[in-house]
């Protein structure tokens, strides 16, 4: 072999070897990836997906109320739903449309939440020497194990009203009927007002955090926030919690 040819294949190979460790183009990741990565991103993704699914709970509670007027009321309410969109739309299409949304809404909330657990938990692998105040640990706690036991209680409230394995005396299409069969078993009750003040808590404290997200920092508009939440909050599980009560002490039946 010459001398020239061998250094040729040495000059050959060094640029293999190069091509071979240079550090790989970074292709720059599309803003939706950018914006999902980001702490701030995941934070708007909760706040709009909570507003959504308070928007359903709000109209659930006052639907709910229907009660109060009688089983025909609440029944053809029921029913109505079904109708939504009709003729455009078929038979409870609108209600198929709204379960997908609200469950896009839900696995984005949830993943939002969990993922900035982690990050939070990532960032800082101590724990802080000096705790943080009792208030803020309440508070970051009810938001995390409230929000885990209401998604468990809307799969168990599912299973009941709209599916009803496990509602005792369930008839399809009489929603009455069986709200009023499972709230005269006490326990049943206590799963629901259970369930409703981890909903308040949720509420009220979700506003405080998505102001914070959303950077509202003037301390009137903050303080207006918080208010309008708790509001919010009471209201909301209030009125839920009107329908169980109204069964348990006979003024529905
Ligand atoms: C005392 C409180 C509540 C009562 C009496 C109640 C009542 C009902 C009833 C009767 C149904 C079946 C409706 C139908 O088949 O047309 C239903 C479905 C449902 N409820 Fe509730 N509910 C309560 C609380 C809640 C709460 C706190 C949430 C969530 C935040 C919730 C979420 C849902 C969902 C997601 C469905 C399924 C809707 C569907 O079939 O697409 N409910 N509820």
């Amino acid at each position: 072999m010459s001398l020239t040819s061998g250094s040729a294949a040495l000059t050959v190979g060094r640029v293999v070897n190069d091509l071979a460790n240079r550090p790989a183009v970074r292709r720059p990741r599309p803003a939706l990836r950018r914006f999902w990565d980001s702490t701030i991103g995941k934070k708007i993704v909760m706040a709009i997906s909570g507003a959504l699914l308070l928007a359903f709970a709000f109209a659930h509670m006052v639907g709910n109320l229907k009660t109060f007027f009688g089983a025909e009321d609440l029944n053809s309410y029921a029913h109505w739903l079904r109708t939504i969109g009709e003729p455009v739309l078929h038979y409870a299409w609108f209600l198929w449309i709204q379960r997908v949304v609200l469950l896009i809404a839900l696995v984005l909330h949830v993943t939002a939440a969990v993922q900035l657990v982690r990050r939070d938990r990532r960032a800082r692998p101590v724990r802080y020497v000096h705790r943080r105040p009792v208030r803020a640990t309440f508070a970051v706690r009810t938001m995390r194990w409230g929000g885990a036991t209401l998604a468990l209680f809307v799969v168990w409230h599912i299973l009941d009203f709209t599916v009803g394995t496990v509602n005792r005396d369930f008839v399809a299409g009489d929603p009455y009927h069986n709200l009023v069969a499972d709230f005269r078993v006490w326990w049943v009750n206590l799963i629901y007002l259970a369930a409703l003040a981890m909903l308040g808590l949720h509420i009220h404290h979700g506003f405080a955090s998505a102001a914070r997200t959303l950077g509202v920092t003037s301390a009137r508009r903050e303080r207006a926030i918080k208010i309008f939440g708790s509001g919010m909050a009471v209201v909301v599980a209030g009125g839920y919690a009107l329908v169980p009560v109204a069964v348990m002490t006979g003024l529905v039946h």
